[in-house]
């Protein structure tokens, strides 16, 4: 008899992979993100990490945000809650393409740099850049004391713990948390949210981590979907609004650790080409959970079911009218629309992976990919 230890195994505490590990860590990790940082009333964001004063913060004329792979998708969805809670212009800009395009930026600018890292050269090199022309830094990163950190002018930190797989999931749903937290402390500042407003998000905020943990122990339907269409070739992804930029990262996920081809398009723009590669049985991941968009998602499902695809449809609890349209409906628990990007992508991590287990790719270690890129 004998015992044989492996570090590694211990560590994915009993996961078959640290990908699954760290996916089903992220209840606990946005809690832990959040913690300290809502009131205890629940009325007000504290965060006392970031050191501008009432006047800088009424001086933001227009923010960017930048970043690469996984993190530049958060800042997609940071846009979205930044420009709708805010009302300041927000620009997204790939780090390696905001470094050498003579961005316009100066000191009303609020460059927001996001990173889990912290040493992504193309990120770092953003942030400099961005400093360079005078615009405050702001970084979102999950590493103390990282490059990153230690340059901005300002850090919030995610709590989401080392991340080994190299596919992003925890870390995208805490900076995700970090976004929400920033865009409601400028609410809050600029007074551009009717003060029941914000109580009312930041309580759905204080209780989304429950919820996740709810869609984590629906998992099953989201399994068979990966096992009857793990042999696809290409799959489509597709939403509007929030959902059009958690489908981008659906799509990524998929493509990184099963190599399966996959786009995600703004659903409204089918019809201006990728309409024409629908094919009978192609799987179409359509994400339908924002209720002013509800009924056009529902016709662009439509579109796709003309076509003969296979389609599995996100929506939340309660909108069972989908269930006609689309072969397959997963329900995310209700919470206020803006929130519903932190729930939305766990069953598009959680597809890429059973997808990439199916297909027996080395799901932690993809090839041809780095966890964290340092040079150019
Ligand atoms: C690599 C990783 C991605 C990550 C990206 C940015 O491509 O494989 O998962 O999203 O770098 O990394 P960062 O550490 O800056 O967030």
């Amino acid at each position: 008899f004998e015992v044989t230890w492996d570090a590694e195994e211990a560590e994915k505490g009993g996961y078959e992979h640290f990908m699954l590990k760290e996916i089903h860590e992220q209840p606990r990790v946005i809690r832990d993100t959040l913690k300290g940082r809502i009131s205890h009333q629940g009325d007000k964001v504290i965060l006392d990490e970031i050191n501008l004063t009432p006047q800088q913060i009424k001086g933001i004329k227009k923010i960017i945000v930048t970043a690469c792979g996984t993190a530049y998708h958060a800042g997609l969805v940071g846009k979205y809650i930044i420009e709708q809670l805010v009302r300041i212009p927000v620009e997204v800009d790939i780090a390696s393409e905001f470094r050498y395009r003579d961005p316009i930026v100066d000191k009303d600018t609020l460059v927001v740099v996001v990173s889990q890292s912290g040493e992504t050269a193309d990120t770092l090199a953003a942030l400099r850049e961005a400093r360079r022309r005078g615009a405050r830094v702001v970084a979102i990163t999950n590493v103390i004391a990282s490059s990153v950190a230690r340059e901005a002018d300002d850090i919030i930190y995610t709590w989401a713990g080392p991340e080994i797989s190299v596919a992003s999931t925890k870390a995208y749903t805490t900076q995700l948390v970090a976004l929400y937290l920033l865009a409601l402390y400028l609410a809050q500042e600029r007074n551009t949210l009717a003060a029941g407003n914000i109580t009312e998000i930041l309580n759905e905020l204080k209780a989304i981590y429950t919820k996740a943990q709810e869609v984590l122990d629906n998992e099953q339907p989201i399994k068979e979907f990966a096992e009857k269409y793990h042999q696809a070739e290409d799959t489509f992804f597709i939403g509007r609004g929030l959902d059009y930029a958690v489908a981008l990262e659906g799509s990524l996920k998929l493509k990184e650790i099963s190599y399966i081809h996959a786009e995600a398009y703004a659903a409204g723009e089918l019809k201006h080409g990728t309409l024409a590669l629908i094919v009978e049985n192609i799987p179409v991941i359509a994400l339908a959970t924002q209720k002013s968009l509800f009924e056009k998602m529902v016709s662009n499902i439509k579109e796709v079911k003309a076509r003969d695809a296979s389609v599995i449809a996100l929506a939340m609890e309660g909108h069972t009218e989908v269930e006609k349209v689309a072969d397959q409906v997963i329900y995310i628990p209700k919470t206020h629309q803006v929130l519903a990007p932190i729930l939305t992508v766990i069953p598009l991590q959680l597809l890429a992976y059973y997808m990439s287990v199916c297909r027996g790719c080395d799901v932690d270690k993809p090839r041809n990919l780095a966890k964290s890129v340092t040079v150019e």
